[in-house]
This record gives C-alpha cells, sequence and structure tokens, in this order.
C-alpha cells in the first residue's frame, strides 16, 4: 500500500523557546490515547528548534527541517549542512519551498543541488514544486512545474528517486486562503508525474508520493487532497493547532476511498 503523508510545515512561526516548548506540550496532550493509523505526520520546525524538537518530538512523529544547503561543510555563513542534520535525527528536508523561491531567489538548479545533498545524507527529500500567479494567468502552468521537477531530479538515480515526496504548491495557494479546484490539482499531479515517467519510466514515477500544500485545512481535505487522489498534504498555517494536525491525521488515516487496491495494483504491490 501506498503512504500517506501529512507534512506540517511551521515556517518562522512559534517564534521563541517559551511558545516551541507550549507547542510541543500541546501536541503531546493532543496526542495522548490517540492512535495514528495510516499515515506518516511529519513536522519541520525552525532549524533553531530542530534540536529541541528532535528530543522532545512524541512518537510517532517525524522530524524535517526547512531547508537544507548543498555542500557539507565550509565557509558557508547562515547555511546548514545535510550531515548536520543527520546529526540531529533529522529524517526529512523540505527543499525549494516557494517561499525560499520568492525571498531567497533560489534557482532551480539550486533546489536540484540540495535534494541530491540530502539524498546523499540518507534524508528524504520534501520538493516543492508550483508556479505563480503570472505563470498561471500566461498558460505556463505545465512547462513551470515539469521544469522544476526535471531539474530538480538531475543527476538523481531511480532508486534515489523513489525516496522523494513531491509538493504541489501553487504560489498563489501559499498563505492566501484562495484553494484550487480538484481538478486543477490532479491535472498537475498528472503533469508531476509524466514528468517524473520520462525520466525515470512510469512504474518508478508512480512510486513518487505527491502531496498538496498551500491554504490547507480540514474541512479542504476532500478538495484538495482526496478528490485529485493527492498522497498527502503539506500543511502551513494550520499546523500551529495540534487539535487540527490531528483531526487532518484521522481523516487522512482513516480514509479507505478504495485507493488501497487500486494503489497496490499501480504501485506494484508496495
Ligand atoms: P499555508 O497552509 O499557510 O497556506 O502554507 C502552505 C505552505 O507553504 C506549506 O509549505
Amino acid at each position: 500500500m501506498k503512504r500517506r503523508y501529512l507534512i506540517g510545515n511551521l515556517k518562522m512561526n512559534l517564534a521563541s523557546v517559551a511558545e516551541t516548548e507550549q507547542y510541543l506540550v500541546a501536541l503531546r496532550k493532543e496526542l495522548f490515547g490517540k492512535r495514528i493509523d495510516g499515515v506518516e505526520i511529519v513536522l519541520a520546525p525552525s532549524s533553531v528548534y530542530l534540536e529541541r524538537f528532535s528530543r522532545e518530538l512524541p512518537d510517532p512523529l517525524r522530524l524535517a527541517a526547512q531547508d537544507v544547503f548543498w555542500e557539507k561543510e565550509g565557509s558557508f555563513t547562515g547555511q546548514v549542512s545535510a550531515p548536520m542534520l543527520r546529526d540531529l535525527h533529522v529524517g526529512s528536508v523540505i527543499v525549494g519551498h516557494g517561499e525560499r523561491r520568492l525571498y531567497a531567489h533560489e534557482t532551480d538548479t539550486e533546489v536540484g543541488w540540495k535534494m541530491k545533498s540530502a539524498l546523499h545524507e540518507n534524508l528524504q527529500p520534501i520538493l516543492c514544486v508550483g508556479e505563480t500567479a503570472d505563470e498561471r494567468e500566461r498558460g505556463e502552468e505545465v512547462s513551470v512545474v515539469s521544469d522544476q521537477v526535471r531539474l530538480a531530479f538531475h543527476d538523481v538515480s531511480p532508486m534515489m528517486a523513489e525516496r522523494v515526496l513531491v509538493a504541489y504548491e501553487p504560489r498563489w495557494a501559499i498563505g492566501t486562503d484562495i484553494i484550487p479546484e480538484s481538478e486543477q490539482i490532479f491535472e498537475m499531479r498528472i503533469v508531476i508525474h509524466r514528468a517524473l515517467a520520462e525520466l525515470y519510466g512510469q512504474p518508478v514515477a508512480d512510486r513518487v508520493p505527491v502531496l498538496y500544500g498551500g491554504s490547507v485545512k480540514a474541512t479542504l481535505l476532500e478538495r484538495v487532497c482526496f478528490e485529485p487522489r493527492m498522497d498527502g498534504v503539506l500543511v502551513g498555517r494550520e499546523s500551529l493547532y495540534p487539535h487540527e494536525l490531528f483531526r487532518m491525521a484521522h481523516e487522512i488515516g482513516n480514509r479507505d476511498d478504495g485507493r488501497r487496491e487500486a494503489d497496490g495494483n499501480e504501485v506494484g504491490g508496495e
């Protein structure tokens, strides 16, 4: 069976040690007595709080970083390397988030280097792709997202490629409460799998999970996750509320929409 994912990107929120501590306490409280089945929950706090999360994050939640640099060590002021993350028991890392492409002017080529540095250190990359409002306006979303996928996976072996999660996050839906139609999300899921199939063939492409991100809330899961047959969601603001996070985990984990069998075939009985 293909796995499903709920990833919380805490961004530059939880703005103090005290707030971080409160959040971790609330997480443990919400989790108490609950069984988490059928969904992997991964949280990505600011790098400043990774160590604290690494010590205090309750099982079975897993830890991700929000970014990584492509070099392993050296004179790179302000950067954090993949080996450093590994050392803190971080399992995954977001690469190419829309906000990094916007504020840090990250290019597709750099995103590709970051992917490879993460993979070589055995970290699972969560690759974010997605077009801006202007690009969609000009009808360029398919070519933009296909190029982002192609450049990020450049020189990544098929075996490594299967360890990546891809998140389709249209930039116009991040932090805006503008929600794409299910059909738009489904179409981009196909675009992503098609770009991967051109690189690796269909069987490998089908094994790469594709998530949706951008203004996700529990009440929107039908539209942004189940209907477009996504493998999970990447959540920003709502992940700051542990109650909402576990509500989403429950819905995603317990959803039985017949895709288990279908995906069992699709992915060769994973
Ligand atoms: P919001 O859910 O706050 O729109 O953020 C989405 C996001 O960027 C997740 O990575």
